[in-house]
């Protein structure tokens, strides 16, 4: 059954041409959604480009009776996210959802991370993401409607060797759409997180092949298309999503202690253990928003 909030909708789905992006591409354009189906169409690490991964991802749409039109721009730029909208609006005349996915890997331990493997990393993830965003939300705020969901990544809340570019990007997009929620919340403008776990060139070789195959894209897919629909309510918030779990990650913060004057470091350390216990915590909020 299609979702009735995602037919005839307009969505972006950027590094579409390959892995969880097509599969995105495809189960919206399954469920009515036209989609604009953008890839750089280079290698895992960024190298390269090409028109053919996002052309066969369109042709696998329209094969199936769905609408979709190619765009080869790359992200990491902001005149490859104005081209991204400008596809958008010449080939449907509005822009209802961004699906922010596209991405590349520059493993290396922080030892041996070098300034061009952070640059690149940031530029495609955080900055992609800050571009394809920005782009469509004067849009958004205009039509009174609009939908998020930006990749993250459990490297990004947890953490992985070799991944400190990496997960510094994906943690950078949970503190945008943190943002977005609450300054979108007038416009009916939903912003949320996925971090996907799924069987891709970009984890063939990182998880072993018996976990790998428990993980097709397909599981991560409908959870995305959900967050693209009318009646989302839920915004601001983070799915890990994979293998058929789907599960929301939120932080929480501890009763912690109050003490009436600075105190000493060690008076500090004293009151580490309660400091430090989270029992009873609850969900954090800014007290300063
Ligand atoms: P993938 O490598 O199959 O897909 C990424 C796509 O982005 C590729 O088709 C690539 O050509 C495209 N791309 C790269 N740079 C681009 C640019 N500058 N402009 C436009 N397109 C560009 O990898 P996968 O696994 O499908 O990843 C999709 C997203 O999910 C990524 O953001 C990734 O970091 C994230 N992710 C994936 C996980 C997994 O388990 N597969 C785990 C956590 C996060």
């Amino acid at each position: 059954m299609k979702m009735p909030g995602v037919d005839g909708r307009v969505v972006i789905v950027t590094g579409a041409g390959g892995g969880l992006g097509r599969e995105y591409a495809l189960d919206l354009a399954a469920n009515g959604a036209r989609v604009v189906v953008n890839d750089l169409g280079g290698a895992r690490d960024g190298s390269g480009a090409g028109s053919a991964m996002a052309d066969e991802v369109v042709a696998e749409i329209r094969e199936a009776g769905g609408e979709a039109v190619a765009n080869y721009d790359s992200v990491a730029t902001a005149e490859g996210a104005a081209g991204i909208v400008a596809t958008a609006l010449d080939a449907f005349g509005s822009v209802h959802g961004v699906v922010s996915n596209a991405g590349i890997l520059r493993d290396a331990s922080f030892a041996k991370l070098d300034d061009a493997g952070w640059d690149a990393v940031q530029q495609v993830h955080l900055y992609g993401g800050y571009y394809v965003t920005h782009a469509v939300w004067p849009l958004f705020r205009e039509q009174g409607f609009g939908r998020i969901v930006v990749a993250t990544s459990t490297s990004g809340l947890y953490g992985n060797f070799g991944q400190a570019n990496y997960g510094a990007a994906k943690s950078g997009l949970i503190g945008l759409i943190n943002t977005l929620a609450i300054e979108g919340a007038k416009n009916d403008i939903k912003a949320n997180a996925i971090a996907p776990l799924a069987a891709t060139r970009m984890t063939e070789d990182i998880a072993p092949a018996e976990f790998l195959e428990k993980l097709p894209p397909a599981f991560v897919a409908p959870v995305v298309t959900h967050l693209m629909s009318e009646e989302l309510e839920e915004t601001g918030s983070v799915f890990v999503v994979g293998g058929g779990q789907v599960q929301r990650v939120q932080q929480f913060q501890n009763k912690g202690v109050t003490f009436a004057t600075p105190p000493t470091a060690s008076e500090v350390a004293d009151r580490w253990s309660e400091i430090t216990d989270m029992a009873g915590a609850t969900p954090g909020r800014n007290p300063l928003g």
